[in-house]
C-alpha cells in the first residue's frame, strides 16, 4: 500500500485518551463512529441508502454522492453529540479515501479534511479494505481478538478476496475474484428470479425452501490450484436455467431450486477456496470471515466445519461491524497509530482502485 511520509496537521500535539471520528462513504451507505483510544465505541450510526437505489436495481454512483453530501454533516453532529464531545476533543479524523466510487469518497474526505484543518486534529485516509481486514481485532467483540497472521475472507457486493494479514498494513493477496464478487452475483441471481435488491437475504430465504439437487449448476475454479474465484459462469449458467424454463410467472418451486443449488455451488466455491488458502498459509491463527454474504447461516457454518477441520477458529464479527460502517474506519486508524504510522497529509487523493497489496 503506497503512502507519503509526511508532516500533516495535528501531528506535534499531545492527545492521550483522546477519541478518533471515523467517516465511510465509499459506497451506498453514509456511517459515522467515536472510539476512545482503546477502541470502545462511543458512538455510531449507520444511514443505508438502499431504498433510494432499489428502483435502479443497483447503487447509482451520482446518487449515492448526494446522499452522502445530504446526510453526512448531521450525521457527525449526532454522532459527536451522542459521544458527549466537541469537534475540538477529537485526535483524529480519519475516512475512506478508497478503494470506492469516487463521488462517495470525495464526499467522505474532504468532510474529514476540512474538520481536521478547523481543529487542528489529524486527518486519517483509510483503506477500506485495510478497515475491514482489521475489524475482528476491535477488543471485544470476538473472544480473543485474532493475532496477527491470520486468514481474512471478505466477500461482500464489491469484494471477494483472500487475504493473509500479517500485521498492520502488511497484507498478502492470496486469491481474489476474476470477475463479479460473490455478493454481486447473489444480487444478480437474486434479479433474475424476481426478488428485490439487495437480494442475498431474500435469495437465502428462498433457498431454505428449495431443494438443491434438483437443478445442477457449476462450480467455477473448484479443486483448481490457487484461491482465485469466479462467480460470472454459475451467474450465467442460472440465469440460462431460468431463462428455458420461464413461460409467464416463474414457478416458486422451480425458482427455490434455482436458488438453493445457487447458494450451494457458492458455498462449494467459497469453502474450496478457503481449504487451499489454509493450506497455502500454515502460520495463520485463525480465519476471519466478513462482508455482506457472511450473514449467510449456511456460508457461515460451511465456512466455519472448513476452518475447523484444518484446526482454526472462525471469527466473524457481528453484522453490523461485516457490512460497511465507520466502526472499522476508526479503529483502522487506531491500529495506524499504534503501529507508529504516521497521520495523512490534506492534499492525499482518493484513490477509487485503492489496493491493498
Ligand atoms: O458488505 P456489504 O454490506 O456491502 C458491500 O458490498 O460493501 O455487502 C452487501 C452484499 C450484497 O451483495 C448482498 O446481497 C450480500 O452482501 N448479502 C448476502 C446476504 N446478506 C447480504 N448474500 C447472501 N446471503 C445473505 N444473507
Ligand atoms: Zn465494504
Amino acid at each position: 500500500m503506497e503512502r507519503k511520509a509526511l508532516s500533516a496537521v495535528g501531528a506535534n500535539r499531545s492527545w492521550l485518551g483522546q477519541p478518533v471520528l471515523g467517516i465511510e462513504t465509499s459506497c451506498d451507505e453514509t456511517a459515522c463512529a467515536i472510539l476512545d483510544d482503546a477502541g470502545k465505541v462511543l458512538a455510531e450510526a449507520v444511514a443505508s441508502q438502499i431504498t433510494e437505489h432499489a428502483k435502479f436495481g443497483g447503487v447509482v454512483p451520482e446518487i449515492a454522492a448526494r446522499a452522502h453530501l445530504t446526510t453526512l454533516p448531521t450525521m457527525v453532529r449526532t454522532v459527536l453529540k451522542q459521544a458527549g464531545l466537541n469537534a475540538t476533543g477529537l485526535r483524529a479524523v480519519a475516512a475512506t479515501t478508497g478503494p470506492g466510487l469516487i463521488g462517495g469518497l470525495i464526499v467522505g474526505a474532504n468532510f474529514a479534511k476540512a474538520m481536521a484543518l478547523a481543529t487542528g486534529a489529524e486527518f486519517r485516509a483509510i483503506n477500506h479494505l485495510e478497515a475491514h481486514a482489521l475489524t475482528a481485532r476491535l477488543p471485544g467483540i470476538t473472544e480473543t481478538a485474532p493475532a496477527f497472521p491470520y486468514i481474512l475472507l471478505l466477500v461482500s457486493g464489491g469484494h471477494t478476496m483472500l487475504l493473509d494479514v500479517r500485521g498492520v498494513g502488511e497484507y498478502r493477496l492470496v486469491g481474489t475474484t476474476r470477475d463479479d464478487a460473490a455478493g454481486e452475483a447473489f444480487d444478480k441471481v437474486a434479479k433474475i428470479l424476481g426478488l428485490p435488491y439487495p437480494g442475498g437475504p431474500a435469495l437465502e430465504q428462498l433457498a431454505m425452501v428449495g431443494d438443491a439437487a434438483a437443478v445442477h449448476l457449476p462450480r467455477p475454479m473448484l479443486g483448481r490450484g490457487g484461491c482465485d474465484f469466479s462467480f460470472s459462469g454459475l451467474k450465467t449458467a442460472a440465469a440460462q436455467l431460468v431463462g428455458r424454463m420461464e413461460r409467464g410467472a416463474l414457478d416458486i418451486r422451480f425458482a427455490a431450486d434455482v436458488a438453493a443449488s445457487f447458494q450451494a455451488a457458492v458455498l462449494d466455491i467459497l469453502g474450496d477456496r478457503l481449504h487451499q488458502a489454509i493450506a497455502l498459509t500454515p502460520d495463520a491463527t485463525a480465519v476471519v470471515v466478513s462482508g455482506g454474504v457472511a450473514a449467510n447461516q449456511a456460508i457461515r457454518s460451511a465456512l466455519t466445519a472448513v476452518a475447523v477441520r484444518s484446526g482454526l477458529p472462525l471469527m466473524a464479527p457481528p453484522m453490523r461491524l461485516c457490512t460497511d460502517n465507520a466502526v472499522m474506519v476508526a479503529w483502522a486508524a487506531i491500529e495506524r497509530m499504534r503501529a507508529g504510522l504516521p497521520p495523512d497529509t490534506l492534499d492525499s487523493k482518493c484513490l477509487p482502485r485503492w489496493s491493498l497489496v
